[in-house]
């Protein structure tokens, strides 16, 4: 959601901040906009819709000029149009601004403002910044206050604070100043920003990514600090600690190429990244000698993890129905009480809560809004909190206590999957640590363990449906509702692939434990709505047979999922797609392979925009 990127240095900074936002495109956006200074003048240019629009009209009228700021904005705060495109403008047109996060307070702020005579041009909250930027430093420098690249740009830096200090809410931001082209200065709280140093150039950004290729120097902004950032020189200040010697850190590449590699969209390709991505995930954390699961960053000792008796999993959408599936395998394998709370509400519920509860933070992105309020409350009631979360760096990372990373490469694809996969699998490790750490026997640590090793190989062959799921996907395109049904372990399988389909195909979809159905959801059943039903083995197996033929019987189609060749099933069903049979603790994640697949071929039938669907954005950074 929103993204932010800046240059200052010896190069042209448009070919820069083009590239850098198409890198955030991920993110989800609806208009762009980029600003560069060139002889004291603004270059502004801004355009809704995809960042091919604003490239066309950089390519039609280039903005010159070696330093520039660009944003990509989702709309929160007036509608997704020109006008509220960043970057926005103080009452003279001399400060432009950049800012991620939400301004709580702008309506008083711009009431004030107004009421000086400042006229605003947008409907957001992000124009308050930089009217109340360029009203304090009108005010210094008719005071006399010079700003001089000697002392640092100080009396900009002042009047940014002035506006800082005035904000309730969140920001990342980015200000440049069209009289003083030798300086950029940026600012966060509670919405990230990287600085990238090069030589006799620095970059800015709202994550790692733009920076790839452009430098592997990085200086994350913690909360409360302010940058002030030359061609040749970066001047960190904390707002109580005063200025702070930045701590430069390697940029890790993370693995995996962020090209397409042929695919035709993102989501496709990651899909199909699932067995290596699990085989990244799993590299040095299981020990057959110790019959156990172990991870380096969890920086609790084990007598302080054996002594938890409640654990709370905590995320959003995707995420959450991984940790769903955590609950059911940490109940089985740790016999450890586990609630998974959407972090939405966790944040201000007030469970009560016995001393030794553990949080986990489930987050594909570590920035989103929610889950990071969740983990900051529970942390504030003096709780261990621990992330599971694949971006390095990110804010989640950064404030829990400790975690485990994915290592599933990068997740371009709005749509999740497999940093879907990848975290049930680091639940399934975390599950067995816990259990090895209680109860669960030598013996029985090392066959999971094997079945834990099976996992890359089933997806592997689980993904070999491919051509059959596009057949049944060209049979159903069509129709206008589902039902996805699953049980026990496969329940959280069936709320994901009704997600999965909502998200890239806005076809209306439910999940549902497959029993409950008859309380409600067969009311739906009629011939052009079909049920996925994920069937599992053992001994619920003619029990969700028996919700199979109840559907069949009410003239409603069924897809059905099965692990392994079952005649049975065949017999009763529309359409079957086999998948390998592994431990039942561990199916679901072959199990959502299909159901992926199944969502991206309708998705792409009905003419989706498979990468960037409608009204999403990959990492959800407002409340
Ligand atoms: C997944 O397909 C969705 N785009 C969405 O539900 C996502 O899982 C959710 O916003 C949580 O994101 P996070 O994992 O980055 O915290």
């Amino acid at each position: 959601m929103c993204g932010i990127v800046g240059y200052i240095g010896e190069q042209e900074a448009s070919p820069f901040l083009l590239e850098g936002l198409r890198r955030l495109e991920y993110r989800g956006y609806d208009s762009a906009g980029i600003v560069t200074v060139d002889r004291h003048r603004f270059h502004s240019r801004k355009s809704v819709g995809r960042i091919v629009e604003l490239e066309h009209k950089l390519r039609a009228d280039d903005a010159a000029g070696q330093l520039g700021i660009g944003h990509t904005r989702w709309a929160t705060h007036g509608a997704a149009n020109e006008k509220n495109a960043h970057p926005h403008f103080d009452q003279r047109g001399a400060i432009a601004v950049v800012h991620n996060g939400v301004v709580e307070n702008f309506r008083g702020l711009r009431e004030s403002l107004q009421a000086e005579g400042r006229a605003f041009k947008s409907e957001t909250d992000s124009e308050v910044i930089a009217q109340l930027i360029g009203a304090s430093l009108e005010k210094r420098l008719a005071a006399g206050e010079t700003p001089a690249a000697a002392d640092r740009y100080s009396v900009l830096v002042d009047a940014v604070n002035d506006a800082l200090v005035r904000l309730r809410g969140t920001y990342g931001l980015v200000v440049i100043f069209r009289d003083f082209p030798g300086v950029m200065i940026a600012a966060r709280l509670g919405s990230p920003i990287v600085l990238g140093v090069g030589a006799s150039e620095h970059f800015v950004a709202s994550d790692a990514s733009p920076l790839v290729g452009y430098t592997d120097k990085i200086v994350y902004l913690a909360d409360h600090q302010t940058a002030v950032i030359t061609a040749n020189s970066l001047h960190v200040t904390h707002r109580d600690q005063g200025q702070i010697q930045p701590h430069v850190e390697q940029l890790q590449a993370n693995g995996a190429d962020a090209g397409l590699d042929g695919y035709p969209h993102y989501m496709l390709k990651e899909i199909f990244e699932q067995p290596e991505a699990l085989r990244n995930a799993m590299r040095g954390r299981v020990s057959e000698d110790d019959a156990t699961a172990k991870f380096g960053g969890l920086n609790l000792r084990p007598n302080q993890l054996r002594g938890v008796d409640r654990i709370i999993l905590t995320a959003c959408g995707t995420s959450w129905h991984a940790g769903l599936l955590g609950e059911y395998i940490i109940e089985d394998l740790a016999g450890i009480p586990v609630e998974v709370e959407y972090a939405s509400e966790l944040r201000y519920r007030n469970p009560p809560l016995d001393n030794n509860t553990l949080l986990f933070a489930i987050t594909q992105s570590g920035e989103t809004a929610d889950t990071l309020a969740a983990l900051r409350e529970m942390k504030r009631k003096g709780h261990p909190t621990l992330a599971i979360c694949n971006v390095v760096g990110s804010s989640i990372a950064q404030e829990a206590d400790g975690g485990v990373y994915l290592h599933a490469g990068p997740e371009v694809g709005v749509a999740s999957t497999k940093a879907y996969t990848t975290q049930c699998l680091v639940l399934a490790m975390l599950a067995l640590y816990f259990g090895r750490l209680r109860n669960l026997s030598f013996e029985a640590g090392q066959k999971i363990i094997r079945q834990l090793q099976e996992l890359p190989d089933a997806v592997a062959k689980a993904l070999e449906t491919n051509d059959e799921v596009k057949r049944i996907a060209a049979k159903y395109a069509e129709c206008r509702n589902f039902l996805y049904l699953g049980r026990q372990f496969n329940f959280p399988t069936a709320l994901e692939g009704a997600l999965k389909l909502k998200e890239i195909s806005y076809l209306h979809a439910e999940g549902y434990p497959a029993a409950e159905m008859k309380h409600g959801p067969i009311a739906l059943v009629d011939e052009r709505t079909p049920s996925v039903v994920v069937v599992p083995r053992g001994f619920v197996f003619e029990k969700v047979m028996a919700n199979v033929e109840e559907v069949k019987a009410r003239g409603g189609p069924v897809i059905a999922v099965c692990a392994e060749e079952c005649e049975r099933v065949k017999e009763v069903v529309d359409d079957t797609i086999t998948v390998p049979a592994v431990d039942s603790f561990v199916q679901p994640i072959v199990s959502i392979v299909p159901l992926q697949l199944l969502a991206y071929h309708i998705a792409v039938l009905r003419g989706c925009d498979v990468d960037k669907p409608r009204n999403l954005a990959k990492s959800v950074t407002v409340e």
